[in-house]
């Protein structure tokens, strides 16, 4: 990434700004609506995060998905917090309130993440589910669509804790142009607008490349908007 493609985004100006909000975090544009936020958040925020995430997992623990109709296992292991979930298995990719091992609800989404949402996508209705990725050094995610959800107005946010990811975004087509960029801890992305539907994945993660999870490697909560908002 060079500095030529570094777009502010709107309102970035201090001039423009009416009141004491924070400010908008700086962007960098990936794609047409694909935007990445280096350092979204700093170290500290980030072990508070990572604290967070974990005491999730105690109450709602990570499960392997598997792919519809094949059963093909996931190489990432996954959680969800948020009223709403997403799971795969061999019925098919949805969303359900219950964790599909334990059955319990979901635990609820931490204020830090609804508060992220809405730095990076002002003004969308905020998000209903948190989708937690599980990347250990060979785990990888194939190209795909985000379309499980009602709801294509809102963008999709992701944070990424620990080790850095190459992660991938093309166009609306499997077979469009991609591009690829690295994803380090703090690192916040989001897909809206003309990229809401963008192919993306994870090539790899890059083993060592953080101190910030006591076992290594990576974590990625996926933040996304699934009903259909009140218009
Ligand atoms: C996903 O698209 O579900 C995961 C993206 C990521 O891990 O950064
Ligand atoms: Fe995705």
């Amino acid at each position: 990434m060079n500095a030529a493609s570094y777009t502010p985004r709107p309102g970035l100006r201090e001039g423009d700004r009416a009141g004491s909000g924070p400010a908008p975090p700086a962007a960098l544009a990936v794609a047409p609506g694909v935007d990445h936020f280096p350092g979204f958040l700093d170290r500290a925020a980030q072990e508070a995060l990572r604290d967070e995430v974990m005491a999730i997992l105690a109450e709602a623990p990570p499960f392997r998905p598997r792919m519809p109709r094949t059963g093909k296992p996931f190489s990432v292991c996954m959680s969800n917090c948020g009223a709403l979930g997403w799971v795969s298995d061999e019925a098919g990719y949805r969303y359900q309130p219950t964790h599909p091992e334990t059955g319990r609800a979901w635990p609820a989404m931490p204020p830090v993440l609804l508060a992220a949402f809405a730095a990076i996508a002002p003004g969308a209705p905020p998000p209903e589910a948190c989708l937690i990725n599980l990347y250990d050094s060979g785990a990888r995610m194939g190209l795909h669509q985000d379309r499980d959800e009602e709801e294509l107005a809102a963008p999709v946010v992701s944070l990424s804790l620990g080790d850095t990811a190459l992660f991938r975004v093309g166009g609306l087509e499997r077979n469009a142009p991609t591009r690829s960029f690295r994803l380090a801890s703090g690192d916040a992305m989001s897909l809206g607008g003309a990229g809401r539907l963008a192919f993306h994945g994870v090539d790899r993660v890059i083993a060592g490349s953080s101190t910030l999870l006591a076992h290594g490697g990576r974590i990625n909560l996926t933040l996304r908007r699934v009903t259909r908002a009140p218009r």
